[in-house]
């Protein structure tokens, strides 16, 4: 066996045996396969697709390339989310201490933000002191203790995806769905969950720009997750415009502990229930699959406050300030609050996610790059969303800067992001792929 012959036979439309994949990705890591041959690999796999079974093969090298968490040890089969990156999207942050609060443990590895995209790590580094550099062991006896477990990212995690997903990015071969789906997979499974929710997003900013290329990317990790004897449930949901009120660091931190408190928008708390629901099925928490069952027990955490309190738990346990969740106020704020009215009488239409995402990433709450900074109290807090009615001159949004240029430049950026309407539509809700 050679990496020649597996990239010729790629390219002439063959099938890889799982011992050519797996051949291919362990010479990758062990740096003995150079880029350059990696890179038409990759290529021949865009241009020719892969089998299911190819691509489980490949879920599974990737996975098992770096060190694997027994994310269960101790405390019973876990459920973990991932989501496919959204603006504004604080789901992990309201979501997991819900479905800890139901009694399932949660323990998730999540990513920093790049580029338009926030991370949950970035999102909770606004809370002064909270650590996500847990070491393996810290995270599993967290987990086994408390139920309850949020690291960032160790390099040991499926590193082969790690490497090959940085040679896709400059090769033009991230949009490809079988990589995809193996890439955003190896990190679940080797993360340990056994039931996993997906919220595969689908329109403007997201990876996949239309419903249909959402749906068939979410069956192909529907599948792999079978082939892995995972559960695993799909969401696909709309990005008509950022998710909840809030786009930027601590500002969603205050909008994840208002929805917590029962006070977040609809479509968020929505959203949230949503996720946390097929969390509750995949656990086998729920009688004969009855997401309504799973709803109602949601709801009770939310309105008992029980929820709320595992969200400060968890940031206690992980040296974070509780006293910053009974305290919102006291998160980072923006120097600079620059309120914009509506330019005109109607309905909002579309607030276009991408635009957004780039104006609070020019503002400071993101990056370009994995070593930079992120300013946490800068981004936007939208008073209207898609679906509402608003009169000329009254509060649309808000920006919240560091210097005043750089509100004038983010008020300019998201005022071109909404687009009216004459009648009030509101976005579809999610549509489940349930495995
Ligand atoms: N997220 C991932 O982790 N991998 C991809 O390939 C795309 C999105």
């Amino acid at each position: 066996m050679n990496a020649i012959e597996i990239i010729e036979k790629k390219r002439d439309g063959g099938t890889l045996a799982d011992a050519e994949i797996q051949f291919f990705v362990s010479g990758y890591v062990a740096q003995e396969i150079p880029d350059y041959q990696a890179a038409a690999w990759l290529m021949a796999i865009y241009i020719r697709g892969m089998s299911a079974e190819e691509t489980l093969a490949l879920t599974l090298a990737l996975a098992t390339s770096g060190e694997t968490m027994e994310s269960s040890a101790g405390a019973g089969p876990t459920v973990d989310k991932h989501s496919s990156g959204g603006i504004g999207d604080k789901t992990t942050l309201i979501v997991l201490p819900l479905v800890a609060a139901c009694g399932v443990p949660v323990a998730k590895v999540s990513g920093r933000g790049l580029s338009t995209f926030g991370g949950t790590v970035d999102k909770l580094e606004s809370v002064r002191g909270f650590r996500t550099d847990l070491s393996s062991a810290e995270f599993e006896a967290q987990l086994r203790e408390h139920g309850i477990v949020l690291s960032g990212q160790s390099a040991d995690l499926a590193p082969a995806d790690g490497l090959l997903y940085a040679l896709r990015d400059v090769t033009g071969t991230v949009p490809s769905k079988a990589l995809m789906a193996s890439s955003i997979m190896s990190k679940k499974i080797a993360a340990g969950a056994r039931g996993i929710v997906l919220d595969v997003k689908y329109g403007s900013g997201a990876f996949m720009p239309s419903i249909e290329e959402a749906r068939e990317l979410a069956h192909i990790m529907v599948e792999i997750g079978r082939g892995a004897g995972r559960r695993v449930t799909a969401l696909l949901s709309d990005t008509n415009q950022p998710l909840g009120r809030t786009v930027g660091n601590a500002l969603e931190v205050r909008e994840a502990i208002e929805t917590l408190g029962g006070r977040g928008p609809r479509d968020l708390h929505e959203h949230c229930l949503a996720v946390a629901g097929h969390m509750l099925r995949l656990a086998g928490r729920t009688r004969d699959d009855d997401l309504a069952d799973a709803r109602a027990l949601l709801e009770e955490r939310l309105a008992s406050g029980e929820a709320l309190a595992v969200l400060r738990k968890l940031i206690v346990l992980q040296g974070g300030d509780g006293g910053q969740i009974d305290r919102p106020e006291t998160l980072p704020r923006a120097p600079i609050v620059r309120e914009v009215p509506a330019p005109r009488d109607g309905y909002v239409a579309g607030i276009d996610a991408l635009r957004v995402g780039r104006a609070c990433l020019e503002l400071g709450a993101g990056r370009m790059r994995k070593s930079e900074p992120i300013d946490h109290a800068v981004g936007a807090v939208f008073h209207r969303q898609v679906g509402d009615e608003a009169a000329r001159g009254e509060a649309l949004f808000a920006v919240h800067a560091r210097q005043e240029a750089d509100a004038d430049t983010a008020v300019e950026e998201i005022t071109a992001a909404f687009s009216w309407s004459d009648r009030s539509r509101r976005p579809p809700g999610p549509e489940a792929i349930l495995g």
